[in-house]
């Protein structure tokens, strides 16, 4: 029936190599764990010989992964591989995983070599680590700008000396799927020692095609696909595995493969990966990218809302993600207004979504996108024909000291008071927010918040955006000033009145309908 495609996860050895801070042995531990969760079949530790804290680490997280085969790289020099074997030693399954660069161009003016030491050096080190374990992987670094003829010979010498798995990498990212799916082909139709190993193939992205190589490669029989989780590693990245692994799963009927990936974990380790390596995730980026399932255009949100399928190959819900709204924007439609209302909870006879869409575009046209709290606003609106709003921002003082404390001061109308109080913080932005929970009495979580500045005819504009949470609920400030902190205390006031509005309305609406 189906082959099984091996996913062997190197976001801890490739992926960190590249990240500007090296991840501490806690980190590391704490993306091994979601990867194995996730049900990778060999997770790439580190290097151990690179220096001590990365040996201490490889040896502790080798300790501690009980449901996947552990690996460490090494160079094809002794040491390397002894250092690689005791660190990985305390390990239920390890593999050591030598490499040595093979193309001319490397073998030359990388190594100062020619091809017949190479292959020396390749055979001598494969049968050196076979003294430690029986799982070697051998990769042909640059394989991907090696010549056939010595590809052919090198892989199968290193079968024979006792690779179990033979890595072809595309180290500069350099090839395109055609001409890497023929380099697998000729390997098999070439090698006679072939069948005794599995072909793994690992690509880099520098002209994007990492993830349409290694398909490429599965297609002509490749059995084991090398990657990091969102892509992160050397220059452009290595393939992304969330992406192979989709591409698995939803053409199932054009590859005729499968992988043992519990795809409900995805997106919770792409997000484990990308907080702890501070990595961001870009929003367009497929699977887990934060647009990847948002529709946008009015044509089709309205095709979503017939049927998901007209606009959608993956269900959000099959790889963790909670189902994504269709954000709603001045291009979303009286369709998906109404269908946004109805997930609200709300009936056709609530409101008039005549007047109701006429506003939505308004606001829409003002505020970019419109959260369900801003809906919920628009129906009081309609009803009641006011804005309510708790608190107007009087006045605020903020000192910020390189080296002293830094301290927030201001002063609200609170409904019919005047309400004034100070905190301190450890930047200008945590100050101002503490002051602000002091004086308004809502416990929220401050989760993000960014600054686009303009310079325009000599003058500065910036503007802030605030994501904050209230009881589970996200809540979404905007604000523009010509100075960042008053820019900032904007945005958050408007937030604080969104919270006390989606709570006042709520209970105001409720008895209105009676819901
Ligand atoms: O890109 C590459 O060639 C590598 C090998 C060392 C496997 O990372
Ligand atoms: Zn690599």
């Amino acid at each position: 029936m189906n082959r099984q495609i091996i996913i062997f996860d190197t976001t801890l050895r490739d992926g960190e190599q590249a990240l500007s801070i090296t991840l501490n042995t806690k980190k590391k531990l704490r993306i091994a764990l979601a990867l194995e969760k996730l049900g990778v079949d060999v997770i790439e530790l580190g290097f151990p010989i690179s220096s001590p804290e990365e040996f201490r680490s490889v040896q502790t997280i080798a300790k501690q992964i009980k449901n996947c085969w552990v690996c460490a790289i090494a160079r094809c020099i002794d040491k390397d591989i002894d250092v690689a074997a005791e660190a990985l030693q305390v390990a239920k399954n390890f593999r050591i995983h030598v490499f040595l660069a093979t193309s001319t161009l490397h073998i030359k003016s990388k190594l100062k070599k020619n091809f017949s030491q190479i292959m020396e050096m390749a055979i001598h080190s494969v049968k050196y680590a076979r003294k430690y374990t029986d799982d070697v992987e051998f990769s042909c670094e640059d394989a991907g700008r090696t010549s056939i003829d010595n590809l052919c010979r090198i892989v199968e010498a290193t079968i024979n000396a006792g690779a179990r798995t033979i890595n072809i990498p595309d180290t500069v990212g350099y090839t395109t799927p055609h001409q890497f799916s023929e380099i697998i082909t000729s390997l098999y139709e070439r090698v006679p020692s072939i069948d005794k190993a599995i072909i793994s193939v690992h690509c880099h992205d520098d002209l994007g095609m990492a993830v349409g190589n290694s398909i490429a490669a599965i297609q002509a029989g490749a059995r084991q696909v090398e990657g990091t989780l969102n892509g992160i590693g050397e220059r452009a990245g290595n393939t992304a595995l969330e992406e192979v692994i989709m591409a698995i799963k939803i053409r199932q009927d054009l590859l005729g493969v499968y992988t043992n990936i519990r795809h409900k974990e995805i997106y919770h380790t792409s997000k484990v990966v990308s907080q702890l390596c501070n990595v961001p995730i870009s929003p367009n980026k497929a699977i887990v990218g934060s647009n990847a399932f948002s529709h946008s255009s009015g044509i089709h949100q309205d095709g979503i809302l017939k049927n998901r399928q007209n606009y959608e190959i993956i269900v959000p819900e099959s790889i963790g993600r909670p189902e994504v709204k269709l954000h709603l924007t001045s291009r979303s439609g009286r369709a998906a207004l109404k269908h946004y209302m109805q997930l609200m909870g709300y009936l056709d006879d609530d409101y008039d979504l005549d007047i109701l869409y006429k506003m939505f575009l308004k606001l829409a046209d003002k505020k970019g996108q419109v959260f369900d709290y801003d809906l919920e606003l628009l129906i009081f609106v309609s009803t009641y024909g006011e804005i309510p709003k708790y608190f107007c921002l009087k006045k605020f003082n903020v000192q910020y000291s390189s080296i002293g404390i830094i301290t927030a001061a201001l002063e609200l109308i609170c409904g019919n008071a005047i309400c004034a109080d100070a905190a301190v913080g450890v930047t200008s932005i945590h100050a101002i927010y503490k002051v602000l929970t002091r004086i308004t009495n809502i416990n929220t979580i401050l989760n993000k918040y960014e600054f686009f500045i303009k310079y325009h005819d000599s003058k500065i504009f910036v503007k802030t955006n605030i994501i904050m949470e209230f009881e589970g609920r996200h809540f979404y400030g905007t604000s523009s000033a010509e100075e960042v902190i008053e820019s900032c205390v904007k945005a958050m006031i408007n937030i604080f009145n969104d919270i006390w509005r989606a709570c006042q309305i709520k209970v105001k609406l409720c008895k209105l309908h009676k819901m």
